[in-house]
């Protein structure tokens, strides 16, 4: 085969190779590598740049070269650097020299930012797929448990009831949106730049719309300097995907603190936690604790990125190779946390005892009791001052609100009546009957249009 190392005449040091070569991660784009030059050998032989019958061996050595992949069967030499030259040294092993014509009108630089693409817009497509049954997890839970009240959290401490569904649906409304940020990622992944050649554009007559086509793209890159260099849709990409481990972290804690014997709320399922070495008591909820911990991963992925493209120069530089690994780690992670995350949701038992149990913790109600004031005409302010003072006197004899009596009530306001035994937790739920409010009306309407926008 034809050198490429003609220009430094000599085969690179052992170290040099060892150092360079990216086929070890960049084999996994063999698939998106080998549909751009078929499609790349159609355009050349439709432009007259190339023979029919040539166009017609090389596509025929490449989907061989697919199958040998595919079967494992195609050694990879590392001194042949990356997945394009592994693919070009097979095919002109395989039909002679003129595989060597297939990269005419191209460049390794417009190659791979083409198979970065093709790559990233199946990941999108594919995660978007788990991202929507881990939506339907999340509805079915909440769907089945939809009379389990729970304490609300701010600060980690109980703050108002609501219905343990219109918690889990914030998840739900965290992963449409960045199911739509995925969305938007696509747009701009979805930009063929086959022709920009090395740097320049390339000097034949090509056809860059039949290539869009060919390849399912819906656009072409517009500057070639700009398409051989740019690696925003993969940053993009990064900060979109850091963005939902972020959600998924904030479950996974939850689901950390959850599971705990002293809050008890859930029970996650054997086939999703795991036991101790030494403590046999312990069932432990590792999945969340790892997806927890891969986050810190994937947001180290970003910013690896972030700093390697940093003040680089126009255009391509090697540096840029390094997109690769962090970017593969990423959508393996994600990918993997949304599968366990919809099969523990799936199995996940809720402890309905604990969790009321909880709720009557904490004088709850406190706001519900400042609200009964503010109806009968207290300003909101001395409404809050009033409720509090009564929950210092309440905690201090040691009763909850249920268990003053009304002339207690009335020491600290003239405006507490009888009826102030009518502030229940569900009085408390169904006064919060407005669009996003965790009144059960309101949780049932959510639920059924959560269900609706993902089917
Ligand atoms: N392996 C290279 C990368 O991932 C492919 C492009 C190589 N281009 C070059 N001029 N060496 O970036």
């Amino acid at each position: 085969m034809a050198n490429i190392r003609s220009r430094v005449k000599k085969p690179a040091d052992k170290s040099v190779v060892t150092y360079t070569v990216s086929l070890p991660y960049d084999q996994r784009l063999y698939k998106h590598d080998i549909a751009g030059s078929i499609a790349h050998a159609n355009m050349l032989a439709k432009q007259g740049i190339i023979s029919d019958q040539d166009a017609e061996s090389i596509t025929w050595g490449l989907a061989s070269i697919r199958e040998e992949i595919d079967k494992g069967k195609l050694a990879f030499k590392p001194e042949l650097e990356d997945i394009h030259m592994v693919i070009e040294a097979r095919l002109i092993e395989k039909i002679g020299e003129i595989g060597g014509k297939l990269h005419t009108a191209r460049s390794r630089n417009d190659q791979i930012s083409l198979d970065m693409r093709l790559y990233l817009k199946d990941a999108i497509n594919e995660l978007v797929t788990r991202l929507k049954a881990f939506q339907l997890a999340i509805i079915d839970l909440a769907e089945a448990n939809k009379d389990v009240v729970m304490p609300g959290y701010t600060h980690l401490q109980a703050a108002q009831p609501v219905l343990l569904a219109h918690h889990f649906l914030a998840y739900f409304e965290m992963i449409l949106r960045d199911t739509a940020r995925l969305w938007d990622c696509l747009k701009r992944t979805d930009i063929m730049p086959l022709g920009s050649g090395a740097v320049a554009g390339v000097g034949y007559k090509i056809d860059r719309e039949f290539l869009a086509r060919e390849l399912g793209f819906s656009q072409i890159s517009q500057n070639s300097l700009d398409a051989v260099s740019d690696r925003d849709f993969i940053l993009e990409f990064e900060a979109t995907a850091s963005i939902c481990m972020m959600h998924l972290s904030r479950l996974a804690e939850e689901m950390v603190i959850w599971s705990s014997a002293e809050f008890g709320f859930i029970e996650i399922d054997g086939a999703y936690a795991t036991s101790s070495s030494i403590m046999p008591q312990k069932k432990n909820p590792d999945v969340a604790e790892l997806a927890r911990g891969k986050t810190g991963r994937v947001y180290g992925n970003l910013m690896a990125l972030l700093t390697t493209m940093k003040a680089l120069p126009l255009t391509y530089n090697r540096d840029m190779q390094e997109d690769k690994q962090g970017l593969f780690d990423i959508v393996d992670i994600l990918s993997s946390t949304l599968e366990v995350f919809t099969g523990m949701l799936k199995t996940m038992k809720i402890k309905n005892e604990n969790i009321s149990r909880s709720v009557k913790l904490g004088y709850i109600l406190a706001t519900d009791l400042a609200d009964y004031l503010v109806k009968k005409g207290e300003p909101f302010r001395s409404a809050h001052e009033i409720v509090a003072r009564l929950v210092n006197y309440a905690e201090e004899k040691g009763k909850s609100f249920e268990q003053l009596k009304t002339n207690e009530y009335k020491q600290f306001s003239p405006l507490f009546d009888k009826d102030v035994s009518s502030i229940t937790i569900k009085s408390s739920l169904a006064a919060r009957d407005i669009t996003g409010g965790t009144a059960p009306n309101q949780v049932t309407k959510a639920l059924a249009s959560a269900r609706k926008s993902i089917t």
